[in-house]
């Protein structure tokens, strides 16, 4: 059995962390909810896991092999809300198998310093007719790795940077549990 772990940010609400667990809960992903990695900040988004263990690693020395050490037993690792670089010790320790959502299609709107808010507005700032969301492998860089599903969503007129993250995170619900399953299941490229 495939054991999935979620790696939370400091800044998440948690939302595609319950998306996932849902999902392995019902059987769309074919995966045992193992554990939810989150640093303390986060712990509050963590709450929500049920009965998923949480166990809190926060930045600083050694944050890599502390957060290897977290995660040993997982068979993949979704990132949920996570900001940072992840240090590469996690890459190695789970090649091909660590995945990320971020809210924008990308290679569009992605990068340092893209996240949250600041990719809605750079998408309607752009006048872009569509948004949505990527999964993507994660590699030493921001949001490079390659996609492994996009969902689409339309960008209205009358959207603000809140109402367009509400319509793309409601797309991401769907399509996170869609692509985990798929690498499960070996249907995606690695
Ligand atoms: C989502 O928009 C996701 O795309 C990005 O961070 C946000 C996390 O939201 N990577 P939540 O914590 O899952 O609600």
């Amino acid at each position: 059995m495939e054991r999935l772990a979620i790696l939370v940010g400091a800044k998440g609400r948690g939302s595609n962390m319950v998306a996932l667990l849902k999902a392995c809960a019902e059987g769309t992903i074919p995966a045992e909810a193992y554990r939810v990695v989150a640093p303390r900040e986060g712990t509050d988004a963590a709450a929500n896991a049920g009965d998923v263990d949480v166990t809190v690693v926060e930045p600083g020395e050694h944050y890599g092999l502390r957060l290897v050490q977290a995660l040993q037993g997982a068979t993949i690792v979704c990132l949920a809300g996570f900001t940072r670089l992840l240090p590469v010790e996690v890459l190695h320790a789970f090649p091909g198998r660590v995945l990320n959502i971020h809210p924008s299609l990308l290679p569009r709107h992605g990068g340092a310093g893209m996240y949250g808010r600041r990719v809605h507005e750079a998408v309607l700032a752009s006048g872009d007719a569509e948004s949505g969301c990527s999964v993507h492998y994660v590699t030493d860089q921001y949001d490079e790795g390659d996609v492994i599903l996009q969902g689409r969503c339309p960008v209205l007129p009358e959207d603000t940077p809140e109402s367009l993250a509400a319509r793309v995170l409601e797309v991401e619900h769907r399509v996170y549990p869609e692509a985990v399953a798929r690498v499960l299941r070996g249907d995606a490229h690695e």
